[in-house]
């Protein structure tokens, strides 16, 4: 994740190549709930920093990266997809009942806008370009200034642009896991390896 970009514009023609990376994701019984906005113009990226906290960012010494990205791309979901693909003839338990979010063990809309969000991260950089996904505390704030319905649900916003000198993450401090602690071999644990 890059949090800080130069002034350059993405052109329009690499930002929809991206967005068609995110487009083209997997999703659940090819649902296809992924929604995506291509945010470029200034006032709505600062609408969306003001709802993602950008002055904190700012006071822990980042740069204002997210009213400084060219281009953000805000990834939703829409959850009413899944339930009416799920009860189609062909997706429907046994009982013929149709699909219910509490159907769900893992609620496949969020995994898909994730499978996009992290196809998007990719094809930015394939492009040459940087990228850094957050999140908003303030959801209400982004449905509001770019009118999206409420029954879509936001998911985060990617920002996109050229690369400046990045601050990296304070988290990266953690280091990285052992790998033994987190991968496996037939049978979780190492005991049986
Ligand atoms: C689901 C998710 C939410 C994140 N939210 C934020 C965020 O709100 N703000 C931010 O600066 N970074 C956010 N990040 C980026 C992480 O801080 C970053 O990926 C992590 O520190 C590892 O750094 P790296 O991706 O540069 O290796 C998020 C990452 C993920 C996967």
């Amino acid at each position: 994740m890059v949090r800080n970009y130069t002034d350059q514009p993405v052109d329009r023609q690499i930002l929809d190549r991206i967005i068609d990376a995110g487009v083209s994701a997997p999703s659940a019984g090819f649902s296809q709930g992924q929604r995506f906005v291509a945010v470029t113009d200034a006032e709505q990226r600062n609408a969306i920093a003001a709802s993602a906290h950008e002055p904190e960012y700012v006071a822990d010494g980042f740069d204002p990266w997210i009213s400084q990205a060219p281009a953000h791309i805000v990834v939703c979901t829409d959850r009413d997809a899944y339930l009416a693909r799920y009860s189609e003839v062909d997706k429907m338990g046994p009982d013929g009942t149709p699909s219910t979010e509490e159907d769900w063990p893992v609620p496949y809309w969020w995994v898909d806008a994730g499978a996009s969000m992290m196809a998007i991260l990719l094809a930015a950089v394939d492009e040459g370009l940087a990228a850094g996904f957050l999140g908003s505390h303030s959801l209400d704030q982004i449905h509001e200034a770019l009118g999206i319905p409420d029954d879509i649900l936001v998911v985060g916003i990617v920002t996109i642009g050229y690369p400046a000198t990045d601050r990296r993450s304070r988290s990266l401090a953690r280091g990285w896991n052992d790998r033994d602690e987190v991968v496996f071999t037939n049978y979780w644990g190492n005991d049986r390896a």
